[in-house]
Formats: C-alpha cells, structure tokens, sequence
C-alpha cells in the first residue's frame, strides 16, 4: 500500500505558549478515507495545516507520498494535497467565484484554456455552474463552501483535507456534499481527510477513524470507535443515534452482530433480522431490562445537562 501522508513525532505550539499538538503519529494510504474526531481546541485545524505547509518548519516529521514536506515546491504540493478550510472566509480572497477557483490553476502555471476547463469542471462538480462572475464575498454561507471546495478541486489533488465541510449547510447541501466527498474517493481515487463532529455523517465518510485531543488517543474503524464509550466520554464525542438506538434495542433482546452506523444500514440489518426469523422480531422485558437501558442511556448521552 502507499503512504499518502505519513506522520511522526509531530509537535506544534503556538506562539503564546499554547501546545496544540503532542507527538502526533499516523500514516494514511492511498485511497483511503479517514476522519479525524476531537472536540473543539483538540487540534485538529492545527494538523491539517502542517498538511498543506501552512505551518512551515514542523517540528517533527510530515511526509506526502515519501517527500519530506518542507522540501517540496509550492507547486508540487497543491498538487499533491488540497485543504478545504473550516471558514471559506479564509479561503476566498479574490474578486469573483472564477478568480477564486482559477488561482490555483494559474499558480500550477497551466495555460488558459485549461485554467477554464478546470474551473467549469470543479464549479460544475459542486453544482455552481454559471456563478463563475458573481463576487465571492457576496454569496451565502453554503454557497462560499462550495466556491472554496472547487478551489481546491481545480488543483485536482491526490490527497483532499476538509476541515469541518458539512457544518452549518442546509440538509440538501449537507447530503450533496457528503455525496460528493465520497465519490471524489471512491469513483476518482482521492484519498479524504476529514475532521468532523458530524456523527451521522461520518460511517459514510471514513473506513477508518482517529481520535485526536492534542494527541492520538485511538484508530479504529467507525464500529471500534463508537463501541467505546469511555473513550467517546473522555473526548467530548458521540455516537450516531441509530447506533444508540439499536444499543437500547439490545437489551429489550435484539440480536445483531453488527449495530448499524446508520439511516440506511438500519433498514438493511433490520430487513435482513425480519426476512430471516419469518417476519417477526422477539423482544422483550425483563426484570433487568429497565436498569440495562439506563446503562446505555447514561453510557451514550453523558454530554445532556451538562453531565460531566
Ligand atoms: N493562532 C493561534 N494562536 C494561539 N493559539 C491557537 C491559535 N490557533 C489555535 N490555537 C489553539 O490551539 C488549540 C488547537 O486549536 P485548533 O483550532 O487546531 O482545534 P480544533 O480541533 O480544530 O477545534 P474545533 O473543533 O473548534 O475546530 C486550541 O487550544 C486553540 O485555542
Ligand atoms: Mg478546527
């Protein structure tokens, strides 16, 4: 398999003396997608700027498909590695949508001709055909995070980082891009790095999970990670509500081997349970079943009322 992004020993303070990042560790292959769990402050905008070279000199090791990160020219690695910001505010900085999405190209030293086929391309990819003269500055919250993905698709990217891409979009957007991220990866091959607090999203968008607060405080896959809920407990995070569900469902003595992540996976476990007991389900209430899901209950939702 080969390393997209290879990690090690990686540190970063900023200037007023905070450490935002301890010893980070981890490799992403080609093709992968990954998501990067941790509440707010743990990092995680921190190290998806030393994957770009935003933060220059890291103290510690970053390395893209083998090259040492600081040694690569700035052409060669937008190239390689394509950062969606949290805020499209930081990303968008020139007069119109065209301008944006064309700067890249431009700075790659493409012609013009293919400068304009790779801004309709990426513009019509996030469904933004015909905005290519309108002010980026001007458009909705939803719309500037569409301008500032295809800024970076224009530069076609092998790896694509995104800081935060569903939060605060409309659930049409919010699908349209979780749909479009998982295309980029599974039609086109682009390996996804994505932080995100969006549970329910994220069984679509990640094989495999890390937690991060300062440091890496586990890797697994959604499944490994969801089960944990000490682990969710100690850094602020969640599980999908279909996972929680199925969780109570378990002790009324629903039987599955694998709980569902989500929506569309509950339907596929439940329809797979009915068609395979002659349509019926047994449940039941036990003497103990009260005290069980209150377990869960407690487990799974320690962040309500401001529970510690
Ligand atoms: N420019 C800065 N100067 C000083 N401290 C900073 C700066 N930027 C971030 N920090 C601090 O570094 C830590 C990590 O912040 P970072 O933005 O990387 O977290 P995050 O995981 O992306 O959080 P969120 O989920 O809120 O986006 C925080 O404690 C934050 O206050
Ligand atoms: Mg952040």
């Amino acid at each position: 398999m080969v390393e997209a992004i290879k990690v090690e020993d990686l540190n970063y303070s900023y200037s007023d003396g905070t450490k935002a990042l301890e010893d980070i560790g981890l490799t992403i292959y080609e093709g992968e997608k990954v998501v990067v769990v941790g509440p707010n402050g743990a990092g995680k905008t921190t190290f998806f700027l030393h994957l770009n070279g935003t933060i220059k000199n890291p103290q510690g090791d970053v390395r893209v498909f083998g090259k040492r990160i600081s040694d690569m020219k700035i052409e060669d690695r937008i190239h390689q590695v394509g950062v969606v910001f949290q805020d499209p505010d930081d990303q968008l900085f020139m007069p119109t949508v065209f301008d944006d999405v064309a700067f890249g190209p431009i700075n790659m030293g493409l012609d013009e001709e293919e400068v304009e086929k790779r801004v309709n391309k990426a513009l019509s990819k996030v469904g933004l055909e015909g905005f290519e003269k309108k002010v980026s500055h001007n458009l909705s919250y939803g719309q500037k995070k569409r301008v500032a993905l295809a800024a970076v698709l224009s530069m076609e990217p092998k790896v694509l980082v995104l800081d935060e891409p569903t939060a605060n979009l409309d659930p049409k957007s919010r699908a349209d891009f979780i749909s479009l991220i998982s295309d980029l990866n599974e039609r086109d091959g682009i390996t996804t790095i994505i932080a995100m607090h969006d549970v329910n999203a994220l069984p679509t968008l990640a094989d495999r999970v890390y937690v991060l607060n300062k440091r890496i405080v586990a890797e697994g896959s959604p499944r490994d990670i969801f089960s944990d809920w000490s682990l969710l407990k100690d850094n602020s995070l969640e599980a999908p509500d279909v996972f929680k569900l199925f969780k109570v469902l378990n002790c009324f003595g629903y039987s599955s081997d694998d709980l569902p992540l989500s929506f569309d996976e509950a339907v596929e476990v439940l329809t797979r349970t009915i068609e395979g007991t002659e349509g019926h389900i047994h449940l039941h209430i036990h003497e103990h079943t009260h005290k069980e899901i209150s377990h869960v209950m407690d487990s799974y939702n320690h962040h309500r009322n401001g529970k510690k």
